[in-house]
């Protein structure tokens, strides 16, 4: 019999959910998939030939490996700081193979087997897994709402202990899509300066804001106070997840900057994962996805501004939101959350995420996706209002 590591050591049988999902599929159903967040099955037309003509202009395929990644491609993901407002040199620039890797790698670069990183809830599912292929633990801090989002810094600063190795942000948070907010950006640079705790901020919704918003802090790019690492990538920001390319923003004080900047050249020099034709292709590829952008952009919004009208008057309540590409659904609390998400599925044929898939603190919730076909999203929530009769 293998020995195989404790980090695998999770229930390998699918879910009662996925079953159902399953058995619908095979049995023919036609069904509403109100979770979608591929934009490559999201957008009808999706610039499929652009994107080949993008990679077609690179003609020079040398494996010149540079562990940050090719300078031309550094340069290129610093004009797109630059085209926000915000100075970025490329010399502050990690690429990797997509933010999931960029997590790994910060995990590796901070953590040894045990320690402990804190991460928002409810949040992103992926966490849990990412830490455990690292032997990290997940420490949740709270996110509270009462009308909008916000840090429970109080619950936060609590949870920090000798074993605590860094702090993970979400901004906007997925799928809450709550932004920071200034004066939390404060607090929290406070903090992490005061416990010596490097900031890992997700920012790849950084760009989807569904409203104007002028008290968020969109990303810590250019926050010098604290060592912080800002994760970002082509999968949301270009809407371009098959690419396979993110990099890592690194900034706060000169010292610190430099001496994890060693450490991470080491981690990334050991694996060089990105590969060289996308690298080439980038700053066509970053052009292109401007306009991919645009059209998600567009559909969240229109998704967003469908709901709130729809539901004004439901007793199904829409959570508020200021970016990303989910919305959030609170359902009344007339049947649990999970007979809810399955006769939702059983009976109409929808799928949609239940809330505990994001530890929602309470039922019942359940998540859909903003850039859903808004088509599909008017007739799915039209059945879903339908199980309330
Ligand atoms: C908040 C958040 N961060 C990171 C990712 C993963 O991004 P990537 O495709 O770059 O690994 C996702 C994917 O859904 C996400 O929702």
């Amino acid at each position: 019999m293998q020995h195989y590591s404790q980090r695998l050591s999770w229930c390998f049988s699918t879910n009662s959910f996925s079953r159902l999902i399953e058995e619908k599929r095979q049995s023919g159903a036609a069904l509403l998939d109100l979770t979608t967040s591929n934009p490559t099955e999201a957008l009808a037309d999706y610039p499929h030939g652009q994107i080949n003509r993008a990679y077609a202009e690179v003609s020079d395929f040398r494996y010149q490996p540079d562990a940050f990644g090719a300078l031309q491609a550094r340069e290129a993901v610093a004009t797109e700081y630059a085209k926000r407002g915000l100075p970025v040199s490329p010399e502050q620039v990690a690429l990797t193979a997509s933010t999931s890797e960029a997590y790994a790698l910060l995990f590796k670069m901070f953590c040894d087997a045990g320690d402990e990183v804190l991460v928002p809830v409810p949040s992103y599912p992926l966490f849990e897994y990412l830490a455990r292929l690292e032997c990290v633990n997940v420490v949740p801090y709270p996110l509270v709402y009462d009308g909008n989002w916000y840090i429970d810094f109080p619950h936060l600063k609590q949870q920090i202990n000798a074993r605590t190795r860094a702090i993970v942000i979400v901004n906007p948070n997925n799928p809450t899509g709550s932004f920071l907010k200034t004066r939390e950006r404060s607090t929290l640079a406070e903090l992490a300066a005061e416990y010596g705790l490097p900031i890992i901020s997700d920012e790849v919704f950084m760009d989807y804001s569904i409203e104007e918003n002028s008290g968020a802090a969109r990303t810590m790019v250019d926050c010098d106070e604290v060592l912080n690492f800002s994760l970002n990538g082509l999968s949301k920001m270009a809407g371009m997840p098959q690419v396979k390319l993110g990099w890592i923003v690194v900034s706060g004080p000169k010292d610190s900057v430099e001496t994890a900047r060693m450490r991470l050249e080491l981690i990334l020099d050991t694996y060089l994962s990105v590969n060289t034709p996308a690298q080439y292709a980038l700053r066509d590829l970053f052009e292109i996805g401007a306009h991919v952008q645009a059209k998600l952009s567009e559909c969240v919004r229109q998704n967003y501004s469908f709901l709130r009208t729809e539901l004004a008057s439901s007793a199904i309540h829409m959570l508020r939101a200021e970016g990303g590409w989910s919305a959030v659904l609170q359902l009344p609390r007339i049947m649990p959350e999970e007979v809810w998400i399955k006769r939702l599925l059983a009976e109409q044929n929808v799928v949609v995420q239940p809330g505990y898939f994001f530890d929602m603190p309470s039922e019942a919730y359940a998540v859909v996706s903003l850039i859903t076909q808004p088509q599909i999203m008017a007739e799915g929530v039209g059945r879903l209002q339908s199980l309330l009769a």
